[in-house]
């Protein structure tokens, strides 16, 4: 109901609307009306009324709930369904749960706040109330679970392209950390469930720093990461930007599903800021192999390629450093 009516008052532009005409139009009473309108206000809707010609939409709140980031979304998959949550553990073992109940293809679970922001390796997340967009994706592709870790690429890529058009220039550091000026904008955490021969789901995690000041940050932070806000010198709409990141994703999720990984990869490649870099590899087991090498390329497997002295290695999971 909240959303139909936003989308009456939408639609009415910046003429008022009447609570009988709304209630007409919605097979509800004007009393209904009211209390919606009560409580859009209260949730930072400025909603202007007259007593004769009725009730006129000013503003909405950037706020990351259902009602406006599917206002003027355009997606085929990925966003239809959105489930929100004002403070939540994490949103990949929401999206976990839900995706065990049934959840569908491109559900995507979105938060305000997590308590638990899960990162790689067990690590947390410093996820803030109202300052970033913190969110996990649910595909159920039909290809083999071998194919799945390179979904992970989709969502760096994708944000890479909504950070360039609002402006922003950012690079992405294999396999899927999104930086600007050396530090950490974006961190992706994908999960997956699946048998030897077919994949039940795989859940992207992204976490994007939007209006993060550099005081926000824990200490132990503020070297290593940063935000859009402070990349661009301005607060940046977060709903406008997540519509943003949803499309691209969206439109890189269609294409994997029709050609396969190459549009991906060439988006990835194009964004790279490891690629034709020396770098140092620490492997995912923690340390033991760690070597140096010149990044040359991703191979279709999207595992690092890197030429060292004693010849090219393949890394498929490991921390890489510039
Ligand atoms: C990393 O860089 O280590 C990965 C961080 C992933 C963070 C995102 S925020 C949304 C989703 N929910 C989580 O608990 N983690 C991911």
């Amino acid at each position: 109901m909240r959303s139909k009516i936003l989308d009456l008052l939408r639609e009415a532009g910046d003429s008022y609307l009447s609570g009988e005409e709304m209630a007409k139009r919605l097979g509800v009473s004007r009393t209904a009306v009211w209390k919606h309108i009560q409580e859009l206000r209260r949730d930072g809707y400025d909603i202007v009324s007259h007593s004769r010609s009725g009730y006129s939409l000013q503003s909405a709140p950037d706020t990351l709930r259902p009602e406006e980031i599917k206002n003027g979304l355009r997606t085929r998959r990925i966003g239809r369904e959105i489930r929100f949550y004002p403070t939540v553990d994490s949103t990949n073992l929401e999206a976990k749960r839900l995706a065990q109940q049934g959840a569908p293809d491109g559900l995507i679970v979105v938060a305000e706040e997590q308590g638990k922001g899960r990162g790689r390796l067990e690590r947390s997340f410093f996820s803030p109330a109202g300052k970033g967009i913190w969110f996990s994706v649910i595909l159920r592709p039909d290809f083999l679970p071998q194919e799945a870790p390179k979904c992970t690429l989709l969502s760096a890529v994708a944000v890479a392209q909504a950070a360039e058009d609002f402006g922003m220039k950012v690079g992405i550091k294999w396999p899927n950390d999104v930086l600007a000026d050396g530090r950490k904008l974006v961190g992706i955490l994908t999960e997956m469930s699946a048998e030897m021969e077919r994949i039940h789901y795989v859940i992207i995690g992204t976490g994007i720093n939007v209006n993060i000041a550099e005081e926000d940050f824990p200490e132990d932070l503020r070297d290593k990461a940063t935000s859009l806000s402070q990349l661009k010198g301005e607060e940046i709409p977060r709903v406008a930007f997540f519509r943003a990141v949803l499309e691209h994703m969206d439109a890189l999720y269609d294409s994997i599903l029709r050609e396969g990984f190459a549009e991906v990869f060439s988006m990835w490649r194009r964004y790279s800021i490891t690629l034709g870099q020396m770098v140092r590899v620490i492997d995912a087991r923690g340390g033991k192999d760690a070597f140096t090498g010149r990044a040359v390329d991703i191979d279709e497997d999207g595992a690092l390629l890197v030429d060292t002295a004693e010849g090219r290695r393949r890394v498929l999971a490991g921390d890489v450093s510039i």
